[in-house]
C-alpha cells in the first residue's frame, strides 16, 4: 500500500508554478528528486545539511505551521543561503505531514552551494 500523498506547489522566482505531489513523511528534497522537478542545483548535498541549495522561502503562516523547528545546523547552513528571509527553511528539513496538504513554497532566484 502506498503512502498518502499531499499536493505541493513550488513557485519559482519568475512566477512559474510547479504543482506536484509528495508522500507523507518525505522531505521537500525527496519531492523534488522523486518528481524530477527542474530546479537547477537544488539539493546538491542530498540532504546532509552541507550545501544550502535546498533553500526555500515560506509564507509566515506556513513557516509557523511546520511541525519541526529549524535545528542549529539548519540555521547555520541557512546563513550561507542567498536572499535569506525570516521565513526561510531548508527543503531537505521540511517533512510532509497531512496538515501540510496544499503547501506552497517559494524557490529563491539564486541558489548558493555553500560547499563551493
Ligand atoms: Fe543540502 Fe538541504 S540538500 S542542505
Amino acid at each position: 500500500l502506498s503512502k498518502k500523498e499531499v499536493q505541493v506547489t513550488f513557485i519559482k522566482a519568475n512566477g512559474e508554478k510547479i504543482q506536484t505531489k509528495g508522500k507523507i513523511g518525505d522531505s521537500l528534497l525527496d519531492v523534488v528528486v522523486n518528481n524530477n522537478i527542474d530546479l537547477d542545483g537544488f539539493g546538491a548535498c542530498e540532504g546532509t545539511l552541507t550545501c544550502s541549495t535546498c533553500h526555500l522561502i515560506l509564507s509566515k503562516s506556513t513557516y509557523d505551521s511546520l511541525p519541526n523547528k529549524p535545528s542549529d545546523e539548519e540555521l547555520d547552513m541557512l546563513d550561507l543561503a542567498y536572499d535569506l528571509c525570516d521565513t526561510s527553511r531548508l527543503g531537505c528539513q521540511i517533512v510532509l505531514t497531512e496538515e501540510l496538504a496544499g503547501l506552497e513554497v517559494n524557490v529563491p532566484a539564486t541558489i548558493n552551494d555553500a560547499r563551493s
